[in-house]
Parts: structure tokens; C-alpha cells; sequence
């Protein structure tokens, strides 16, 4: 029986750090790529887990700018694998009606996964039942130099004011303009740090943090996960008694 309380509300927006692959794979005698393996078979059935749970929007930490740094086999097998697991999961998504998204800089992937990548967001683009966004090769500080760059560019041009920018506005030029900020991000294999993911759109985020690693991450952990978030008080700045009138809140 599953954990979560069918009277309080679920995350709207899930956000997963996918870690521990390496980890994982060592403690088994095996060679880190069979853990990112191992890993996408999580992924695939963590997908399915969110839709029957009810989440609209998953978005998956898949690649950091920072990971380019690691040795270059296990870049280019991450790679591969990528590629791999877009061009197989087209159908699926196509069928469930799912939405594919990328956040990051997708133009400076390798040419396949690159293609591989935009022909699947192209041909998921009217789908509107449900929601997975990818970040790849994905650094928060580049996404607010990117946005940072675009809006000057229209400031200079004088199609935006400055004195007119606020948050919202500011948020329309990062990459995340169509989707809302993560309700709930989630860490696997023990780390307590966000590693560049999302740094703005997480500032009213709840977190869960695990010790499990992602190749072992299963439905039944993410529903814990579900159940820790709704047993929290998201007060936004407000008082507790201020968020106890708010029926909405619960
Ligand atoms: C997460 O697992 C996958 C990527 C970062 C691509 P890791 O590969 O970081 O696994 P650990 O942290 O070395 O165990
Ligand atoms: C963050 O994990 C990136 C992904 C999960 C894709 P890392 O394993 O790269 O993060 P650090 O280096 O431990 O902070
Ligand atoms: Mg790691």
C-alpha cells in the first residue's frame, strides 16, 4: 500500500538529481557505465511511477556542464546512452501523450544526441497530458548568464525596459519559462548539494535527500519521498496561523 495521504495534495513538480550511478556499479564489481545502464532502467520506470502517481512535470538532471570534465569514455558512453534511450522512449511518449522538453545548452551536445534529442521534443511538442523535461549539459549559472544576455540584448535593442524588470519577467528568459518552479527536488546516493541544478527556481522548493542510489531507486522510495513533502508547511514567508486560514495549502 502506498504511503502517500490520498487527502493532502501531491507535488505538481517533481525536479530528481540522479546520482550515485558510479557508486553503485563500484559496490557491485561493475564498470560505471553499466551503472548509468542500470540507471536509465531506473529512470524508465520512475517515469511511469510519477505519471500513475499524478505529478504533471518531472524534470530529470541527466548531465551537468560540470560532467564534460569526466574522462571522455565515460562522457561519450553517457552520450550514447542518451541518444539510446531518447530514440526508444519516442513511442512511449508519443502513446502516453507526454511532452518532452530539454533544459541547457542542447546546441553544444555531440550531433546525434543532439538530433536524436530535437527530433523527439519536435514531434512531442502538442502533447498535454503530462510533462518530462530533460536537463543536459545544464548549469544554473549559465542559464542566468544566458537570460542575462538575452534581456540586455532586447534592452539595448529597446524592445524590454530595465526599470521594468522584475522577477517574472526576468524568469520568461531562462530556460525553464514554460514549466513551473520544482514543489519537491529529490537526491539520490546521499549527497546533501544541488551541483548547479535549478538554483532559481528551487527557492521555495522542498528537498529529500537519500542515502539510495539511483540504479536501486524505486517507486516505493519516491513515494516516500511524496509523503515526507506532504507532511511539510510551505509557508512562503507567511505565518503558520496565516497558512492555517488557507484551505488551498494543505
Ligand atoms: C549520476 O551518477 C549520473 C551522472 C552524473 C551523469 P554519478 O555518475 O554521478 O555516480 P557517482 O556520484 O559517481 O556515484
Ligand atoms: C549532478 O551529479 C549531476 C547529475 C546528476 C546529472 P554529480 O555527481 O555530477 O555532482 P557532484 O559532482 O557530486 O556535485
Ligand atoms: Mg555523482
Amino acid at each position: 500500500m502506498s504511503v502517500i495521504n490520498p487527502d493532502k495534495s501531491i507535488p505538481r513538480h517533481i525536479g530528481i538529481i540522479m546520482d550515485g550511478n558510479g557508486r553503485w556499479a563500484k559496490q557491485q564489481g561493475l564498470s560505471r557505465i553499466k551503472g548509468h545502464r542500470q540507471g536509465a532502467e531506473t529512470t524508465r520506470s520512475i517515469i511511469d511511477a510519477c505519471q500513475d502517481i499524478g505529478i504533471e512535470h518531472l524534470t530529470l538532471y541527466a548531465f551537468s556542464a560540470e560532467n564534460w570534465n569526466r574522462p571522455e569514455t565515460e562522457v561519450n558512453a553517457l552520450m550514447e546512452l542518451l541518444e539510446f534511450f531518447i530514440e526508444k522512449e519516442l513511442k512511449t511518449l508519443s502513446k502516453k501523450n507526454v511532452r518532452l522538453r530539454a533544459i541547457g545548452r542542447i546546441d553544444e551536445l555531440p550531433n546525434r544526441t543532439r538530433k536524436a534529442l530535437k527530433s523527439a521534443i519536435e514531434k512531442t511538442k502538442n502533447n498535454d497530458s503530462w510533462n518530462l523535461t530533460l536537463a543536459l549539459n545544464y548549469s544554473s549559472r549559465d542559464e542566468v548568464i544566458d537570460a542575462v544576455k538575452a534581456f540586455s540584448t532586447a534592452a539595448v535593442k529597446g524592445t524590454r525596459k530595465i526599470e521594468n524588470l522584475d522577477w517574472e519577467r526576468f524568469s520568461k528568459y531562462l530556460y525553464t519559462k514554460d514549466i513551473p518552479d520544482p514543489d519537491l527536488i529529490i537526491r539520490t546516493s546521499g549527497e546533501t548539494r544541488l551541483s548547479n541544478f535549478l538554483l532559481m527556481q528551487s527557492a521555495y522548493s522542498e528537498f529529500y535527500f537519500t542515502q539510495t542510489h539511483w540504479p536501486d531507486f524505486t517507486k516505493t522510495h519516491l513515494e516516500e519521498a511524496v509523503a515526507s513533502y506532504q507532511r511539510r508547511e510551505r509557508r512562503f514567508g507567511l505565518t503558520g496561523e496565516q497558512i492555517e486560514k488557507t484551505p488551498a495549502s494543505t
